[in-house]
Formats: structure tokens, C-alpha cells, sequence
């Protein structure tokens, strides 16, 4: 059922449930707001869940016993017509008839205090210092401390622009580092907790969202301090997701191989590495849940020979893999021939191929290039004809593999799928 609603005299619809953070964003209406994030429960899910203790660097914290509200970053805060106070609206529903405002001045006001607030323990020279774009964070001419410059995110966070948004106070308290342990040891990531504003992003995510409760949270001296259920990530029981390091709105957790500008083949260096491209992350989930043909259309959907690849190729994917920096490579060629051996035709069955365009292609040679052509056009609806000098299709694909690597069975049934997109191989010619 929907409701109807005003925020800033525009009127709004949003299903019941919804929160006015979500209505407001459905109508592109911005409010600020760092402990929320779309795809996560509000922080307040939390609530009653701390730990009696968390490790941090593997040392345990040992926290309070009494769980107080979390109140989060309190910067989503809105007005309520004939309401007193104020609401997040990361966690107030909607009504209907309900008229809201998002951005008076005593809101203004009260936001820019609770972010002055946030960034009085977390560095924020990269906010505030005019030569901030281009910073390489090694030299500052200003003369900044090292532990008070900005973090490897810089200029990337979620931080910084919610606090473009809502406006750096001239008056801001200087930062005073605390020391906090900054945990370089643990594979694939590392956790900065100096930069951390305990929005608990990443506990939700872990505990919500992944559902692995690797990370936790304990009232230390009635602050909110996040950190792992065990000494190390690993006994922690962590995937390795990386689910809370993409979640994460600050520097804190950071994926120590990301390089900036590269993001993709800093984190997906399976896929980079891949001649064709082929999205190994998404065909190897697709197997681990036995969708095989499905696996295999995301394969075809790169290279039309499943069944080759899987023989032949080097898997220069598996050099690369991050998983070894954990325990070792995921076996991906193996993979790919497992989803192949349990092709049950239901992708090819799927084959779609476009209305016929009425063009005509002819390709010389029948190797892997030519037959790959043929494949792609053919199922773009033109009409193919590959002329082969040999008298079997394949190329190098048969002269050049010895058979006991790549058996004639295989090939000749990847050259018969191709055939039966409408290519026509023409031999001896
Ligand atoms: S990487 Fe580990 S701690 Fe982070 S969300 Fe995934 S399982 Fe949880
Ligand atoms: S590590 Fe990042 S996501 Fe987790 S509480 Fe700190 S700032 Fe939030
Ligand atoms: S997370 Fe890093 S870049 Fe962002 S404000 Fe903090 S120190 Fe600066
Ligand atoms: S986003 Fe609502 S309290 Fe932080």
C-alpha cells in the first residue's frame, strides 16, 4: 500500500514501511546521512547487539554491559510539521499526509554541528586545506602532521561529500590523533581505526546482509567501538567478502590492493587478467549454486567453446587470483570444465539470435577467430559463410593441440553448436 507524504512541498508516494530517507531519495530530494546506506537496515537494527568485548589488532576490548540507543550520525535529521523536535530519517516511516522539511536553517545548523562533532576525531585536513585536489599526501606544504592528513581514499569518501554538502565550520576543532591501532597484518584488507566514525556499516553488512557476524561492536566507556568477534579477521570467521570494505564511508576499511583509477582490476584481477573478459566471479557463483547452463551463457557470452577453454587455456585468471593471499587460487579452469561436463543443453536451447538482418558475411578460416566471428554475427542475424582451406573445421584449434589435450570429440561438438546458429562451413576451399 502506498502513502502519500510532502517533503519540501514536493508531494511524494512511497510504500508503507519505507523510511522518509528512502521516499525523499525516490524523488531525488538529498539528505545527508553516513550511517545509513540503501542496502542496508538502519543502524538502530543493532540495538541491544553489543558484544561483551571485541578485538581490535587482535588485543580484546572488554566493553560494558548496558547497551545505550545508537543514535548514528544523526546528520539525516528532518522536521516533522506539527512535531516537536527532530527525526532521522533513516529510521522514521512514512504516514500518510505527513509534511516534512529537509533543509531549514535550524536543521542546517544542527547538521553542521553533529558533523563538526564526527570530525573532531577524525582527521579532516583533506576537507578543509584549499590544495587538496592533487595532493600526493607525502609532502604537505602546509605543514600538517602525517597522522592528521588525509587517508589513501582521499578525495573518494563519502565523508568528504557529505561534508561538501553540509558545510565545514571555519571554527572546526583541530583533530588530535589518538593512536588507534591501524591493522596491516590481516590478508586483502586493512583497518585504519583512526579513521573510523563507528557508523557500523560494516557490522550490518556482515551480520545483515552476508549473514557471517565476523564483526561486532562493544560499548567501550559508553562509546560505540568496532572491531572483530576474534583476534584475527580469519578466526573471525570472515569470507573475505569484502562486502564491509565496500560499504565502509571512510578510509578505514580499505582494500589494500586497490590502486586508484583501477578499480575493477585492482579488486577483479581474475577478469583483467582474462584474454577474453570473461566475468569469472559472476559464472564461478552461477556454478557454486549449480546454475550450470547458466554459467555456461556467461561463458558463451565472451567465447562460444566451453568445453575447449577448459582444456587448453593457461588460466593466467588463477595467477592472480586474490584468494591465495587466504589459503590458495580458486580452481577456476577446473571450474569452467565442471559446468561443462554438466551442460544439459538447456543453454543451448536458450541460444538467442536476433531476426535475420538479410546482410551476408563471408570469413576466411575456420579457427578460433573465424568460428568466434562466425558465431557472434550469426547470432547478431546475419548470414554467415566460413571458407576453410582443411578439410575439417577448427584451425589451429585441430592441427595445433594434440589430441590428448584436446579431444575431437569435444571440438567437433563446440563446431556443431556453431553450425547449428545458421554457419555455414564450406571445407576444401
Ligand atoms: S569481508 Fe569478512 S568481515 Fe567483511 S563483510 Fe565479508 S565476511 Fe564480513
Ligand atoms: S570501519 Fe568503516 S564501516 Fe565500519 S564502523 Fe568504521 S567507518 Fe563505519
Ligand atoms: S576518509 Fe580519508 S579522505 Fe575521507 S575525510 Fe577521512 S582522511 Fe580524508
Ligand atoms: S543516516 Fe540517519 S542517523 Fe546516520
Amino acid at each position: 500500500m502506498n502513502v502519500a507524504l510532502t517533503i519540501d512541498n514536493i508531494k511524494v508516494e512511497a510504500q508503507t514501511g519505507k523510511t522518509i530517507l528512502e521516499a525523499a531519495r525516490s524523488v531525488g530530494i538529498y539528505i545527508p546521512a553516513l550511517c545509513s546506506h540503501p542496502y542496508l537496515p538502519p543502524i538502530s537494527i543493532l540495538k541491544g547487539k553489543a558484544k561483551n568485548g571485541i578485538f581490535r589488532n587482535g588485543v580484546f576490548i572488554k566493553g560494558g554491559e548496558t547497551d545505550k540507543r545508537l543514535e548514528g550520525c544523526q546528520l539525516c535529521l528532518v522536521e516533522i510539521e506539527g512535531r516537536e523536535g527532530f527525526f532521522r530519517s533513516c529510521d522514521e516511516p512514512v504516514n500518510e499526509g505527513i509534511v516534512i522539511y529537509t533543509a531549514t536553517m535550524q536543521l542546517r545548523q544542527i547538521r553542521s554541528d553533529n558533523l563538526a562533532k564526527i570530525l573532531s576525531e577524525h582527521p579532516h585536513t583533506c576537507l578543509v586545506c584549499p590544495q587538496r585536489e592533487g595532493c600526493d599526501t607525502l609532502s604537505c606544504s602546509l605543514d600538517v602532521p602525517k597522522n592528521e592528513r588525509c587517508c589513501q581514499k582521499f578525495s573518494n569518501c563519502e565523508l568528504r561529500k557529505v561534508a561538501e554538502y553540509i558545510g565545514v565550520k571555519p571554527d572546526l576543532f583541530r583533530y588530535i590523533p589518538v593512536n588507534l591501532p591501524v591493522v596491516e597484518q590481516e590478508p586483502l584488507f586493512k583497518w585504519d581505526y583512526n579513521l573510523c566514525i563507528n557508523c557500523l556499516r560494516c557490522v550490518r553488512v556482515c551480520e545483515e546482509v552476508r549473514g557471517v557476524k565476523a564483526l561486532g561492536y562493544a560499548l567501550v566507556e559508553n562509546e560505540v567501538t568496532v572491531g572483530c568477534i576474534g583476534p584475527t579477521l580469519k578466526e573471525s570467521g570472515c569470507k573475505f567478502c569484502g562486502a564491509c570494505v565496500e560499504v565502509c564511508p571512510t578510509g578505514a576499511l580499505s582494500d589494500k590492493e586497490m590502486r586508484g583509477g583501477e578499480r575493477v582490476s585492482s579488486l577483479v584481477p581474475c577478469k583483467n587478467a582474462c584474454p577474453a573478459e570473461i566475468d569469472i566471479p559472476k559464472y564461478v557463483n552461477l556454478i557454486a549454486q549449480k546454475r550450470f547452463a547458466d554459467a555456461l551463457a556467461v561463458i558463451r557470452g565472451k567465447v562460444p567453446f566451453p568445453g575447449v577453454l577448459c582444456r587448453v587455456c593457461p588460466h593466467p585468471c588463477e595467477d592472480v587470483c586474490r584468494r591465495k593471499f587466504i589459503n590458495e587460487s580458486i580452481n577456476i579452469k577446473e571450474l569452467k570444465r565442471n559446468a561443462a561436463e554438466h551442460d544439459k543443453k538447456i543453454s543451448k536451447q536458450n541460444f538467442k539470435i536476433t531476426p535475420k538482418t538479410g546482410k551476408k558475411v563471408a570469413i576466411i578460416g575456420s579457427g578460433p577467430a573465424g568460428l568466434t566471428c562466425g558465431y557472434y554475427l550469426s547470432k547478431l542475424g546475419h548470414q554467415v559463410v566460413i571458407y576453410e582451406a582443411l578439410s575439417e573445421p577448427g584451425g589451429m584449434l585441430r592441427v595445433g593441440i594434440p589430441k590428448y589435450r584436446l579431444p575431437r570429440k569435444i571440438l567437433d561438438q563446440e563446431i556443431e553448436d556453431i553450425k547449428r546458429m545458421g554457419v555455414e562451413i564450406k571445407t576444401n576451399t
